[in-house]
C-alpha cells in the first residue's frame, strides 16, 4: 500500500454517511462514500481499498451480505466491518464466518470505528513480511516511467494517467482485479521499449518521421516486452506490451493481429494509449480538442478498436475528459518545475 490508506464508507442515511466521513476524514484515510450497495459494488469493481466499512440494511434488505461477498471475491486483502441497527448474536456470527473482520453495532462510535480499522490495517500489514505485487508495480512503475521519460521528455505522465484510465476502463470491460493489477503494470511500462532503440533522436524530434525512422519505432513493442524479463508473473503483461499498437481492423504491428486475437487487456490498452497520446503535445504535433478526440474515436470504431470497448470508454470521456485532456500539459509543468528545482539545488 503506497500513499493513505482507501477506505469505502457505505450507508444508505445520509446523515450516517456525512457524519462518518467527516469522523474517518480526520483518522488519515482517503474516503469514498457510498449510498447503496449498487453504488458499493460499482466502486470496489473500479478502485482499490484497503477496508470497507458498510452498512448491512438497506431499506428492510439485506444488501451488507452481497457487499461482504462482493469484497471478499474482488479485494481479498480488504478489511470489512459490518454496521447495523439490529444486532442479533447469530447475524455477528454469520458475518464474521463471512469473512468480516468485525462487526459494529449502531450508533457507531467514530473513535471506536478509527481505532478498530488502524488495528486491521496494522495487522494486514503485519501479515505480509514481504511486498505485495501492487507495491512492486508502485514502485518499478516510478522507476520505469522516470526512465522512458528521460529519452523522451513529451511523455511525462503518460504511462502514470495511461495507467490510471487502463484500470476504469477495464472493469467497466469485466477485467478482474487480479489481471487489472498486471494491466497497471503493462500500462506503465508500455513504451518501456523505446529506451532499446538503436538511434533516440527521433523519439523527440520535430515534424513527421521518415519512412525509415518509422520502421525503426516500431520495433519498440516488441523490444520492451522481450527487455522486461522472463518472469512467470510478467508473461501476460509481456503479451500485453507487445499489443499495444496492434489494431482491430488489423493494420497495427508488429503482428498485424486483429480482432479477438487481440488479448481483451491489451485491446483496453490500445484504445486508452491512444487518447492519451492524443491529448498530449508531442514534439511532431500539437494536443487536440476533446471534441476532435471524441470524432476521431466514433471515426475509428470497427477499424483501429473495438466497438465494445469504445462504448464502455466514450462515457467515461464524456465524464472525464475535460479534466483528462488537461492533465498532459499540467503533468509536463510539474515535471518541468521539479527538474529546474533540482536543477537549481545542485547548482
Ligand atoms: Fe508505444
Amino acid at each position: 500500500m503506497v500513499g493513505r490508506p482507501r477506505i469505502l464508507i457505505v450507508d444508505d442515511e445520509p446523515r450516517t454517511l456525512e457524519l462518518l466521513g467527516r469522523a474517518l476524514a480526520v483518522g488519515d484515510f482517503e474516503l469514498e462514500l457510498a449510498s447503496s450497495a449498487r453504488s458499493a459494488l460499482e466502486a470496489l469493481r473500479r478502485m482499490r481499498f484497503e477496508a470497507v466499512v458498510t452498512d448491512v440494511y438497506f431499506e428492510g434488505s439485506n444488501d451488507g451480505e452481497e457487499i461482504l461477498r462482493a469484497s471478499r471475491e474482488l479485494q481479498p486483502h480488504a478489511a470489512v466491518v459490518l454496521m447495523t441497527g439490529q444486532p442479533a448474536l447469530e447475524t455477528a456470527v454469520q458475518a464474521i464466518k463471512g469473512g468480516a473482520y468485525d462487526y459494529l453495532q449502531k450508533p457507531i462510535d467514530p473513535v471506536v470505528l478509527v481505532a478498530k480499522l488502524q488495528r486491521a490495517l496494522r495487522e494486514r500489514s503485519l501479515d505480509r513480511a514481504g511486498l505485495a505485487f501492487n507495491e512492486l508495480v508502485e514502485i518499478l512503475s516510478g522507476m520505469v516511467a522516470n526512465t522512458i521519460e528521460r529519452v523522451d521528455p513529451y511523455t511525462a505522465g503518460h504511462g502514470e494517467r495511461t495507467r490510471r484510465y487502463c484500470d476504469l476502463l477495464a472493469a467497466r470491460c469485466g477485467v478482474d482485479a487480479a489481471a487489472r493489477e498486471k494491466l497497471e503494470l503493462a500500462a506503465i511500462t508500455h513504451d518501456y521499449g523505446k529506451i532499446f532503440l538503436d538511434d533516440l533522436c527521433f523519439l523527440t524530434k520535430p515534424g513527421p518521421l521518415t519512412p525509415a525512422e518509422y520502421l525503426a519505432v516500431q520495433r519498440h513493442p516488441a523490444l520492451g516486452a522481450e527487455r522486461l524479463g522472463r518472469h512467470r508473473r510478467l508473461r501476460e503483461v509481456c503479451q500485453w506490451i507487445e499489443e499495444h499498437h496492434e489494431r482491430w481492423d488489423g493494420t497495427g504491428y508488429p503482428h498485424r493481429k486483429r480482432g479477438t486475437a487481440i488479448s481483451l487487456p491489451g485491446r483496453v490498452l490500445c484504445v486508452v494509449e491512444v487518447f492519451d497520446s492524443l491529448a498530449t503535445k508531442r514534439s511532431y504535433k500539437d494536443a487536440w480538442g476533446l471534441q476532435k478526440v471524441l470524432d476521431f474515436f466514433e471515426t475509428q470504431r470497427e477499424q483501429a478498436f473495438d466497438p465494445d470497448i469504445l462504448d464502455q470508454f466514450l462515457p467515461l470521456l464524456q465524464a472525464h475528459g475535460e479534466e483528462w485532456m488537461a492533465r498532459p500539459s499540467s503533468d509536463r509543468s510539474k515535471r518541468r518545475s521539479s527538474a529546474n528545482a533540482e536543477g537549481a539545488a545542485v547548482s
